[in-house]
């Protein structure tokens, strides 16, 4: 769930992800104002020759979270060892990981969110004076163990800012939220990824793409693997508007970058629910998708675009998603209008 994209219709290429994977500083595109800071703290830690501090990444899904994390890594010269927050059960998980870290290293945790309660208690006396203090044994035999660890890197990153609490979010150094790309960054992203796939792309193409990509760089990728096979088959290069828009069209995703489950979501909000108010788990039940993909994949888009909005009440649909559907509204949200 966590990692989802709109795009299930793509089968994953994870090679094809790791190829197109920014590998330093210089290649990520926009976020300058993170970019800004994290090339200070790098700077500065290494003109001190000291560890990096902690950093937490938050934003929707695909927007390089995890990427920031290996390019901070390696510009730092560390190895990073990577690992997500449910999959550290117990304090020995946590203990075996920080254990093998060397001094200046990064330990990534992706999903830092989902990291069980009782471990995060093990991980701030970790993060703030690098010891960790575990409990050996039980019953009559149980006694408490400290190890002194290297001062290393943790960088966090989730989907869910708000889920992270306020012990665990004050110790880091540095807390950045990620943005949705505007058009012309992704378009940047996509022309990049066309020259590595050696893809012969028209920049109109490529903008066109990146304007129905949901601001996201994973998306802007995925379809740009879509249109490219598209042409393959049934067009020839290089890639036009007409091209990327057929293929595009193919897929649903249309001149506003809304996928098929976005849409969905809108026509239930409006028919079934009258435009809202409604709760987000009755409008999940009414698609048939969970309740925190809607939350964390779907809903910060049409928000960001005026499709949705969140009220103390529920979710309400807002002009502009009744406008999509080329419907007016009726009934208690005619006097919105
Ligand atoms: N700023 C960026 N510039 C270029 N490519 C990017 C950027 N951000 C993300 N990508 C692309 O999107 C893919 C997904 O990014 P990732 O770091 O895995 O996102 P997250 O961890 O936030 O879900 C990467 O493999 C990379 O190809
Ligand atoms: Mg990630």
């Amino acid at each position: 769930m966590p990692d989802k994209t709109p795009l299930d219709a793509i089968p994953e290429d994870s090679k094809l992800e790791l190829t197109l994977r920014p590998a330093v500083l210089d290649q990520f595109v926009g976020q300058l104002r993170i970019k800004e800071r994290l090339n200070v703290l790098i700077d500065a830690a290494k003109h001190r020759g000291d560890s990096l501090e902690h950093l937490l990444f938050s934003g929707p899904p695909g927007l390089g979270k995890t990427s920031l994390a290996h390019i901070i890594a390696k510009s730092m010269g560390a190895a990073i060892t990577t690992t997500s927050g449910p999959v550290i059960e117990k304090a020995g998980d946590l203990a075996g990981l920080l254990t093998t870290l060397q001094k200046g290293d990064v330990l990534f945790i992706d999903e830092i969110h989902r990291l069980n309660k009782n471990i995060e208690e093990y991980l701030y006396p970790a993060m703030e004076d690098f010891r960790l203090d575990i409990i050996i044994d039980q019953g009559p035999n149980a006694r408490s163990v400290r190890l002194n660890l290297p001062r290393f890197t943790l960088i966090g990153a989730t989907t869910r800012a708000g889920m992270i609490s306020a012990p665990l979010r004050s110790r880091f150094g540095l807390v950045n939220r990620l943005d949705y790309y505007p058009a012309a960054d992704l378009q940047h992203v996509i022309l990049r990824s066309a020259r590595l796939l050696e893809l012969d792309i028209q920049p109109e193409a490529a903008l066109e793409i990146a304007r129905r990509s949901r601001g996201t760089p994973r998306i802007a990728n995925n379809l740009l693997r879509w249109v490219r096979d598209f042409v393959l088959v049934r067009s020839k290069p290089p890639v036009t508007v007409e091209a990327a828009d057929a293929a595009l069209s193919m897929l649903e995703i249309d001149q506003d970058g809304l996928d098929e489950m976005d849409k969905r979501l809108l026509e239930a909000l409006i028919h079934k629910f009258d435009g809202g108010p409604v709760g987000l788990n009755s409008l999940a039940v009414s698609i048939g998708e969970e309740a925190g993909t809607l939350e964390e994949v779907h809903e910060p888009y049409l928000i960001m675009e005026g499709f949705l909005k969140r009220t103390p009440q529920g979710r309400v649909a807002s002009k502009r998603a009744y406008d999509k559907l080329g419907l007016k509204p009726t009934g208690s949200q005619k006097e919105l209008f």
